[in-house]
């Protein structure tokens, strides 16, 4: 052990790296920074909840089902109530879309510049075992002028003009990753402290990997070009690694390097996973660590969202694997693009 290392600083905490940052930035108002420092609350609180689950009836369904048709879970819904709560009494979110609630929140902060995208507890289905969850989020500025509610063009802007976007793993630590658009930074959360510290600073992820993650068991309704692509995974050796959160195994390929998929099938032409609160921020963060996203062949962040809890096919990871992968896909295109014009 190099002793050394104890007469260190203790790390640098979430508030104060978000204080250095709006430093950065001359113009800013400290408004983004408050509301950063909102949801590190209630991720906080989150956490404390998550952590104790199994002692306090509060694992397992609710007993309702959300707009998707899926069945809630109880920290679904607490998830959901806690970050509400923290945004409405931050004061600077005028509108809120969550995968929990089919129209859009109004925060009744109207003067608020900002609307926030949010998935509050991803990998829901793991929850009841212990195994690795996460919450996600993405902030944009409003277009319409404060001192009404936000509206529908607030809510459904692009990809490209995300201000903010970040994760948090409830995994074997605490974490929150998150980019304003300047590099990708991840911060481990010390419980008894009750603060995040800097434990990865400017995060870029490999160029390339050895890992594929999807879930195989819905190969049979994969495409021709989407079989051969996991043909190519495994003739190349790569590593299959599914946990079934999506946070927690875009973390692990951001990390280490790979591709995660959730691709369209034949009974989910779209694929499952959410453009606004899942897709997008996850796209900002990997092309910010030197990454890419797309859905097969546009962009991820460039994709025009049509409704609030539209989905969109996933391919994102390391440049070069999602590039390959893409390159599959094409051909699929171009063959389905020549059958029509037939
Ligand atoms: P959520 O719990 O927010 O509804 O998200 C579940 C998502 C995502 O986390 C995960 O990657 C994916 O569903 C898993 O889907 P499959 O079970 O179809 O593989
Ligand atoms: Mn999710
Ligand atoms: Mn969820």
């Amino acid at each position: 052990m190099d002793h050394n290392k104890l007469a260190l600083p203790v790390g640098t905490t979430l508030d104060r790296f978000i204080m250095r940052k709006q430093e950065d930035f001359p113009y800013a108002t400290g408004e983004l920074s408050q509301l950063l420092r909102d949801i590190a609350l209630a991720t906080k609180i989150v956490n404390r909840e998550i952590n104790r689950s199994g002692l306090i009836d509060i694992a397992g369904a609710y007993g309702n089902r959300n707009v998707q048709g899926e069945e809630q879970q109880k920290l679904d819904v607490i998830a959901n109530i806690r970050f509400i709560r923290a945004l409405r009494n931050g004061g600077e979110v005028c509108t809120i879309i969550s995968e929990e609630d089919e129209e859009m929140i109004q925060t009744g902060n109207v003067q608020g510049k900002y609307v926030v995208a949010i998935d509050p507890l991803d990998g829901s289905s793991n929850i009841d075992v212990n195994v690795s969850i996460g919450t996600i989020f993405s902030i944009y500025r409003r277009v319409s002028p404060t001192g009404n509610e936000g509206n529908e063009q607030d809510c459904l802007q692009t990809g490209t003009h995300q201000v903010a976007a970040g994760y948090v793993i409830y995994g074997s630590s605490t974490m929150m990753v998150y980019t304003t658009g300047n590099g990708v930074n991840g911060f481990t959360y010390e419980p008894s402290l009750g603060e995040f510290f800097l434990s990865h600073p400017q995060i870029t992820t490999p160029k390339t990997g050895a890992i594929y993650s999807l879930n195989e068991g819905n190969s049979n309704e994969f495409s021709e070009a989407m079989t051969a692509y996991v043909d190519h995974c495994k003739q190349q050796g790569y590593s299959a690694r599914y946990i079934g959160s999506l946070v927690a195994d875009f973390h692990r390929n951001l990390l280490k390097g790979g591709i995660y998929i959730y691709p369209a099938t034949k009974k989910a032409p779209n694929g499952k996973l959410r453009l606004m609160y899942e897709c997008n921020a996850l796209a900002f963060i990997v092309e910010q660590a030197g990454g890419k996203s797309s859905d097969g062949r546009t962009r991820t962040m460039e994709l025009e969202p049509k409704g609030m809890h539209e989905r969109c096919p996933l391919f994102i990871g390391s440049t070069e694997l999602v590039e390959k992968a893409e390159e599959f896909m094409a051909r699929e295109y171009e063959a389905a693009t020549a059958a029509a014009l037939k």
